[in-house]
Formats: C-alpha cells, sequence, structure tokens
C-alpha cells in the first residue's frame, strides 16, 4: 500500500559511478561535522537528476536536514562540511563566495521545511511578502510584482487569490501557509525544490493535497524535487527514486518501486514493517481522500 502513487513509477537513473549527463545535483563523499567534534554525516553520494524527485527517509536524527543544508549552504552554527563535494550543474558549491549564494538560493535552489509560519513575517500581509521576493529577485515593478503574486497564489491551488494575498499569515490554516511558502519558495523559478519534512505538521489530508501540488510543479514547471520525509508513504507519493538513511549513511538507494517491494536492508525492511504496523490507517485515509 505504500506504492499506491501515480509518481513512484518513473524510471530512475543509475547513480552507480560519475554523474549522468542530465544530473541537476551531484553529492560526493559528503561529510558533515561538529566544528572541532564528531562526524555526523559520513560521505554520502548521490545524484539528482534534472526533473526528477529524490526522496531522502530516515528516522529522525539520521542526517536528512544536515544533508539539504549542506547543498543549500546554510548549515546551522557550530557545524561544518568537513568533505566531499556537491555540485550544481559541474560546479562546486563549496568554493562559491557568500554574495553568490544569496544569488543562488531562490534562483537555482530553493526550500521549505516545516513550520511554515516561522518564515513568514507575522505582521505583513502574505501578499506583500510574495510581492516582495518578486521584486528583489525577479526585478518586477510594484504592480506586475502584485499581479504575478496573486497569479502564483492561484497557482498553488489557493482559492480567492486575491483575497488570500490581503491576508496576515495568522489567518491562514497551516496548509494555505505551506501553500503560500511553496510559492515563495518557487517565486524566482529555482530548478530544485527541497521540501524537507514540509508536510509533517500538516493533517493527512492536506498533506496529501500538498504533495500532490509539488508533484504538480514537476510535472508542469520542470522544477527538480528533492523530497525529505521519515513517512514512507510520503516519498512513496512523490518520489521515483528513494535514499535510505540511517545515522548519517545512506544505507540504501534505488527505485522507489523497488526498494519499498524488496528492501535490501534490515533497516529499510524496518521501516517499512513499523510504517505497515503503525502508519496503515493514516495511508488508508490518504487514499481515499484523494
Ligand atoms: N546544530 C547542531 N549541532 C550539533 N549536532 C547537530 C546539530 N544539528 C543536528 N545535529 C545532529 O546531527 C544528527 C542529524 O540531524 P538531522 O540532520 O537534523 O537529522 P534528521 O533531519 O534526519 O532528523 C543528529 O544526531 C542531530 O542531533
Ligand atoms: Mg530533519
Amino acid at each position: 500500500m505504500l506504492l499506491d502513487s501515480t509518481h513512484a513509477d518513473r524510471a530512475a537513473t543509475d547513480s552507480a559511478g560519475g554523474p549522468a549527463p542530465d544530473t541537476l545535483l551531484s553529492v560526493r563523499g559528503l561529510r558533515v561535522s561538529v566544528v572541532n567534534g564528531s562526524e555526523l554525516v559520513h560521505g554520502l553520494d548521490f545524484d539528482v537528476p534534472t526533473g526528477s524527485a529524490v526522496g531522502l527517509v530516515g528516522e529522525s536524527g539520521s542526517g536528512k536536514t544536515l544533508t539539504c543544508r549542506a547543498v543549500l549552504g546554510v548549515l546551522p552554527a557550530g557545524v561544518e562540511v568537513t568533505g566531499g563535494e556537491v555540485r550544481l550543474r559541474g560546479t562546486d558549491l563549496n568554493g562559491v563566495p557568500a554574495a553568490e549564494w544569496t544569488r543562488l538560493r531562490g534562483t537555482d535552489l530553493a526550500a521549505v521545511f516545516q513550520d511554515p509560519a516561522s518564515y513568514l513575517n507575522p505582521s505583513i500581509t502574505v501578499g506583500s511578502q510574495l510581492a516582495e521576493v518578486l521584486r528583489v529577485k525577479m526585478a518586477l515593478a510594484r504592480k506586475a510584482a502584485r499581479y504575478r503574486a496573486v497569479e502564483l497564489l492561484a497557482a498553488m491551488g489557493l482559492h480567492r487569490p486575491e483575497h488570500v494575498y490581503t491576508q496576515y499569515p495568522f489567518e491562514l490554516s497551516g496548509g494555505m501557509l505551506q501553500r503560500v511558502l511553496i510559492a515563495v519558495a518557487i517565486a524566482a523559478e529555482p530548478e530544485l525544490l527541497i521540501a524537507d519534512e514540509a508536510t509533517t505538521a500538516l493533517d493527512v489530508t492536506v498533506q496529501a493535497e500538498v504533495l500532490e501540488l509539488l508533484a504538480r510543479l514537476r510535472i508542469g514547471r520542470g522544477l527538480t524535487l528533492i523530497v525529505v520525509s521519515h513517512d514512507l508513504a510520503v516519498i512513496a507519493q512523490v518520489c521515483d527514486t528513494v535514499h535510505v538513511f540511517r545515522a548519517g549513511q545512506i544505507v540504501e538507494s534505488g527505485p522507489t518501486r523497488h526498494v519499498l517491494r524488496h528492501p535490501g536492508h534490515p533497516y529499510t525492511r524496518e521501516l517499512i514493517e513499523n510504517h505497515e504496523r503503525f502508519g496503515v490507517d493514516r495511508v488508508r485515509r490518504r487514499r481515499s481522500a484523494s
């Protein structure tokens, strides 16, 4: 039932050896450590082909978020990259100066996380915040930015987008806020969107709708996705390839459908069994809701 997906079937690129020519992001030997302290991520290799949806799954604390933050160049204070390479279309991001990062984020790479409310200013309408991003990153004039912002809110599946534009974050539900945050993230038309537990705080039906939105953006706009979740059902709904994280390492990788049907690593089997034991109702409800 984890395989109840319309998107999990797409062919996955074999990531063995060097990156394939259509590789958008290539991670090789990535190590992340506490400054002068212990290593937290122990040498990861994975590729993200252009237009694909790649899932990172694993229990809490397995290193998924640090990996994403290393890719985005936003590791928390006291944590640093201590080895390996992250290449975006061949360019090593480790050598990128700080000023260039500001441009890269938003226009090439973007991310949405759990808890969308904390990424918005509570005292400014969501429309103004979205329009501001469009003015800064896309150099749109005030009126054009407003027009484009409303268009984007509509494209995120928000009803009455002109009204939503005028609302403050506290007036919106969690699912609506996450849609606004996705609009903000893709406003400058990035190639890669990282969604790190982006639907975890939402109830099951809304979670399924937001995942459907991500899948639609992938098809409609050619957006490449990295979807991070502790929940295999989330990965199964959206991703064609999955990498299973455990204690800062990838223990298994492959096409989502294959890994879920024929898990090779005991830890993956454990994740699937736990899911079946505790998550069956959730998956069933999601299926009937969609
Ligand atoms: N700022 C930090 N300082 C020290 N250790 C951290 C920091 N952030 C995360 N860690 C540790 O790194 C490991 C991986 O964390 P994280 O990437 O957040 O896991 P996940 O996203 O898979 O739940 C965990 O053991 C966590 O405690
Ligand atoms: Mg995390």
